[in-house]
């Protein structure tokens, strides 16, 4: 797939977050439980149909690396190709090699399709610190704890190309 494949629903627009959308987006991700850490409009793709954001995304920065994450469609807005849209278009966008991690087994079937695959924490790159920027598996070490001791069903994956 790629962003010649990528149509919107009519009435639906993906664009760039702005600060007028940064409560929206706010509860969206607080909403569906999602980590609340690093939600920075700027870093943030929203799809608004009919003037309501409906759904939002980002790709957080680390050394050497990026997570695609805070991926929430809008409840009634499910199932209409939305979620699919806007990974594939933070994807296209993502500039650093790419991670992500998700709860459970439908997620990662979903992710699988646009070429993610599973990987072990221990099997996460180890990039080189650059400056102003955490690496992306000091952030991953809480969800692997939490894997360890709560059984928590997390998964990490890692971008291989478009399927
Ligand atoms: C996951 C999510 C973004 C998908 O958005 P969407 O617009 O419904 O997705 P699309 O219509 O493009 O694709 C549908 C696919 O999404 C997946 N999906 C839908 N709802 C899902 C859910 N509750 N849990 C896991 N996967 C789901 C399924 O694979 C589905 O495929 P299917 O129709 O063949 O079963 C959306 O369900 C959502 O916002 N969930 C809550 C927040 C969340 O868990 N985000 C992911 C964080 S890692």
């Amino acid at each position: 797939m790629n962003q010649s494949n990528l149509s919107l629903l009519s009435g639906c627009i993906l664009r760039k977050a702005t600060s007028a959308d940064k409560w929206s987006i706010r509860l969206m991700v607080f909403s569906a439980k999602l980590d609340p850490t690093q939600l920075n409009w700027q870093q943030f793709w929203v799809i608004e149909c009919d003037c309501n954001l409906v759904a939002c995304g980002q790709l957080r920065n680390f050394s050497g690396a990026q997570e695609l994450g805070s991926l929430v469609v809008a409840s009634t807005w499910r199932g209409r190709g939305l979620g699919t849209l806007l990974t594939q278009h933070l994807i296209n966008t993502a500039t650093q090699p790419l991670y992500l991690e998700c709860l459970g087994e439908r997620l990662a079937q979903f992710y699988s399709r646009f070429g993610f695959v599973p990987i072990s924490f221990e099997d996460l790159p180890q990039f080189p610190k650059t400056s102003g920027l955490s690496t992306l598996k000091s952030k991953f070490r809480f969800s692997q704890l939490a894997k360890k001791l709560l059984r928590v069903p997390v998964v990490f994956m890692e971008h291989r190309g478009n399927s």
